[in-house]
């Protein structure tokens, strides 16, 4: 009895060891957890907009008033479940791209753009949106907040080429006044184009 405790003993002190220089041990699964909840606390602070989707009709609106054609980039900032480059890409059939912070959203977009299978034309990136560079994009799509869209303003201003549209659900930019403003059940949708560069803001 006395001998088979002494073997389950040492056994146990076998298993923990080699545990431990596998690296598997209970400090490594804390450093890790320190990791990813350090990491979230990050992703949170930078969330600056709660997750609300535009309506289908609002998206399918944006995009009209975007007068997204073949050769188009689009770039939807804050891409939620991915529903604007989803329907970018299906039904204009052009290369879009959703900057996302959220990963849960990140996930949901990504399974929503293999169902409608396409990943050829649409991927989500997981970037703060204040830290995107515009200048690849033609059409910027947005439903965000009113101080958010105004610091967007002087990226949108300064990295988009002109003639390049962004629209915007919902909230205006400031003193920029917009090219266009249309309902759609209620909702608001803005477009702005980009003047030639020296051109005076309208
Ligand atoms: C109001 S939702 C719009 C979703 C989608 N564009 C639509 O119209 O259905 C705003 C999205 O922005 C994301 N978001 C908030 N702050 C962000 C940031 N700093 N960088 C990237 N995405 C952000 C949120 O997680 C959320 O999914």
């Amino acid at each position: 009895m006395k001998m088979t405790r002494r073997f389950a003993f040492l056994g146990l002190c076998s298993l923990l060891a080699f545990t431990a220089w596998l690296g598997f041990g209970p400090g490594r699964f804390g450093a890790a957890a320190d990791t990813v909840l350090a990491q979230d606390a990050d992703l949170e602070s930078k969330k600056i907009v709660p997750y609300v989707p535009s309506p289908q009709e609002v998206v399918d609106k944006m995009l009209e008033l975007a007068a997204v054609k073949k050769g188009d980039v689009v770039y939807d900032l804050g891409s939620g479940d991915g529903r604007i480059v989803v329907t970018a890409a299906k039904k204009y059939g052009v290369k879009a791209i959703g900057f996302e912070i959220d990963p849960e959203r990140i996930r949901e977009s990504r399974e929503n753009i293999e169902k409608e299978r396409v990943q050829k034309l649409a991927e989500i990136r997981q970037q703060d949106i204040l830290t995107v560079d515009l200048s690849g994009a033609t059409v910027v799509t947005m439903y965000l907040l009113p101080d958010v869209n105004l610091k967007l303003r002087p990226n949108l201003l300064s990295q988009l080429k002109p003639g390049s549209r962004v629209v915007s659900h919902a909230f205006d930019m400031g003193d920029w006044k917009p090219d266009k403003v249309e309902r759609v059940n209620g909702r608001t949708v803005y477009l702005w184009t980009i003047p030639a560069k020296g051109a005076p803001k309208k």
